[in-house]
């Protein structure tokens, strides 16, 4: 079995952004489902909002996920038989959280409220990715893992977006895991890692 990941560590502060670059295969989805308790780990040390995932059972790390995780995913993952609006309400719901404002803020700033009553499938790829953003958001997660949120947008487009996420990161103080390929994308956060050969280093403006 091939090693993926190997000394790496990672450590992200409440309301901190951070993006994570690398090539394509290198681990950065594998890292990311880790970081959600979505994948079984071999070896290593996670804990999210204070819980430690070691000896967690899947029980507790589905109620972690729920509580405290919001996740946009690569292939964003949304729930094809419901409408644009009950997919922005349902993690919110899931968490016990649901705030109507607020996911209607989301949607009003995210510019996906003329769609609220449209299915999945007949949405743009681009118009996806803002869903899954509103989604991860309505439920107020204490950490976002965003799997190249802007992937599916042109460049002023992903700019945009990724300045919305950013302000509503902020405001809600909310920890954010950005894996993206854009250096533009990238520069808008905290802090920029690479991972490459297992290992995650720290970008620093010498380095581009
Ligand atoms: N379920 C799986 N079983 C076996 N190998 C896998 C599985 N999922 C991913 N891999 C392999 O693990 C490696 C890392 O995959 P991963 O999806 O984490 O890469 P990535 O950095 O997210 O790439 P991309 O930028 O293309 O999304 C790849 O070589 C991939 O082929
Ligand atoms: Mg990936």
């Amino acid at each position: 079995m091939r090693r993926l990941l190997s000394e790496l560590a990672l450590e992200l502060a409440q309301g901190e952004c951070i993006a994570l670059m690398g090539d394509s295969g290198c681990g950065k989805t594998t890292l990311l489902n880790l970081i959600a308790g979505l994948e079984p780990m071999q070896q290593g040390k996670i804990q999210v909002a204070g819980f430690s995932f070691n000896g967690a059972s899947e029980a507790q790390l589905s109620k972690l996920r729920k509580q405290h995780l919001g996740i946009i995913f690569q292939q964003f993952n949304l729930l094809s038989s419901l409408t644009v609006r009950d997919n922005i309400e349902f993690s919110a719901r899931l968490a016990n959280r649901f705030d109507a404002n607020l996911c209607l803020r989301l949607a009003t700033e995210l510019g996906i409220k003329p769609l609220f009553d449209r299915l999945p499938a007949t949405l743009s790829g681009g118009e996806m990715q803002r869903v899954a953003i509103a989604r991860a958001l309505a439920a107020r997660p204490k950490l976002l893992l965003a799997d190249e949120p802007t992937g599916d947008l042109d460049d002023n487009n992903s700019i945009k977006v990724v300045t919305q996420l950013l302000r509503l990161a902020n405001f809600q103080q909310v920890g954010l895991l950005l894996v993206t390929h854009s250096k533009r994308v990238a520069r808008r956060m905290d802090k920029i890692y690479r991972l490459s050969e297992g290992k995650l280093t720290l970008l620093t403006d010498e380095s581009d």
